[in-house]
């Protein structure tokens, strides 16, 4: 087989056999094939696509590029989720635990933040001692005794899927469809689980722009999930402004454990319980989603589900007291107020734009490589729909930076106000299953 032939292949929107698919992500991994002429593949698929079978192929031939996580020693049907991105997206502490209260085996490999998007990884290491690189047996062990535990994500996991990751990030091919779907999945089914429930997210803060997209985005990957045997369900949900009202690390923890203790904002606990609903039934601890999302709703009024997230920190080395007392999560020495030069309704706000100005305070990576400051973030006080008076407080910066202009003109820019009231936004647009 030649490189330079399946290039050309594809570029006339010729579908590729298997063996073909797997020549090219083998060959690449290995470093067989040059970056050149990937770049040159991935923009030929950006243009002209790839058909169902070819991006289950294509999943599995990623997922064959490295190691893969046996999970038949924990009991139960092993039930996954995954966020496609978000800002303020703080969704796994919260439907971790309720999960595990309700019993369903929570195995879940986790990552870090990058760019504007944050990750669950870098949220719990902001709880003083929270360990999340932890043996194989323990991980295991936990999950069969506690029914969770969370680590980050095996280097030798998907390798093909980071290389070419790093490369369409350069070559403009990161908005293709079967290219983000077959890397989403192929981590997930490396990772082990029987079943997957995906939120896929739609909005200014989002890869899918449109709800049109995100559908399509949702539609491929739960094809590929089916295909590959693991049942999927996609629910799309709404980035089109940060969720809930914190953007950064301990903020967001505190977040997580407020919405677990029954005082989250509605659009967060909707999407969470929405989430974990649809992996209880997947699991098998409820018949219908009805039911399990009422259940789940009464684990958080109750306090069971607050208390079991403080038994996740303990397991992991946390200092569980960070619940009772989320003074103890670290905090930032500056807070400076972004006020509204105008008065009007808020129309709309840019989630990607708070995400990069959290990213600026401190709380995210331009790089792999940086380090974050677990305090910085950003507190949303207007959300969209409120009204707004000229001077109001829209969002607090919370940073330890001295200058950080750019990060405020950014966050003023974000929030647009209008006279008009604009239409309530749907937290969750549609469920694919
Ligand atoms: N998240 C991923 O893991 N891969 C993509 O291509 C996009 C989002």
């Amino acid at each position: 087989m030649r490189m330079v032939d399946l290039i050309n292949k594809k570029k006339h929107a010729e579908a590729l056999s298997a063996a073909e698919i797997d020549y090219i992500i083998q060959g690449y991994t290995k470093g067989d094939i040059p970056d050149y002429q990937m770049s040159a593949f991935l923009m030929a698929v950006y243009f002209k696509g790839m058909n169902k079978e070819e991006i289950a192929n294509l999943t599995l031939s990623i997922v064959n590029s490295g190691e893969t996580v046996d999970l038949s020693m924990i009991e139960g049907i092993k039930v996954d989720k995954h966020s496609s991105g978000g800002v303020g997206d703080k969704m796994s502490l919260v439907i971790i635990p309720l999960c595990a209260c309700v019993g369903i085996p929570v195995a879940k490999m986790s990552g870090r933040g990058l760019g504007h998007t944050g990750g669950t990884i870098d949220k719990l290491e902001s709880i003083e001692g929270f360990k999340t690189e932890i043996s194989k047996e323990d991980f295991i062990n936990n999950v069969n005794r506690y029914k969770m535990a969370i680590v980050g994500q095996s280097p030798n996991l998907t390798p093909a899927d980071k290389k070419i990751y790093a490369l369409r990030d350069v070559t403009g091919t990161v908005d293709s469809i079967p290219l983000i779907a077959s890397s989403i999945m192929s981590k997930k089914i490396a990772s082990g689980c029987d079943c997957i429930v995906l939120d896929v997210k739609v909005g200014s803060g989002a890869f899918m722009k449109s709800v049109d997209e995100a559908v399509i985005l949702a539609k491929t990957m739960v094809e590929i999930g089916e295909s590959l045997g693991r049942k999927t369900v996609a629910v799309v949900t709404d980035m089109s402004q940060p969720l809930g009202h914190e953007v950064g690390n301990a903020n967001e923890v505190k977040e997580a454990i407020e919405i677990l203790k029954g005082y989250g904002a509605e659009d967060e606990t909707t999407v969470a319980l929405t989430i974990a609903s649809r992996m209880a039934v997947l699991g098998g601890a409820f018949s219908d989603y009805e039911s399990a999302y009422t259940q789940m709703r009464k684990l958080i009024e109750s306090g069971e589900a607050v208390e079991k997230l403080k038994e996740l920190i303990r397991i992991q080395g946390g200092n569980p007291e960070v619940v009772d007392n989320p003074n103890l999560l670290p905090q930032a020495r500056k807070h400076i107020e972004i006020k509204s030069l105008t008065a009007g309704y808020v129309n709309s706000i840019d989630a990607e734009d708070i995400g990069v100005s959290a990213m600026l305070l401190g709380a995210g990576r331009k790089t792999r490589d940086d380090s974050i400051d677990f305090s910085a973030g950003i507190t949303m006080i207007k959300k969209v729909g409120d009204w707004v008076d000229e001077g109001d407080t829209l969002c607090i910066l919370h940073t330890n930076i001295s200058d950080c202009r750019d990060a405020e003109e950014l966050s003023q820019n974000a929030f647009v106000i209008k006279d008009n009231k604009p239409e309530p936004i749907k937290y969750v647009h549609c469920i694919i299953d």
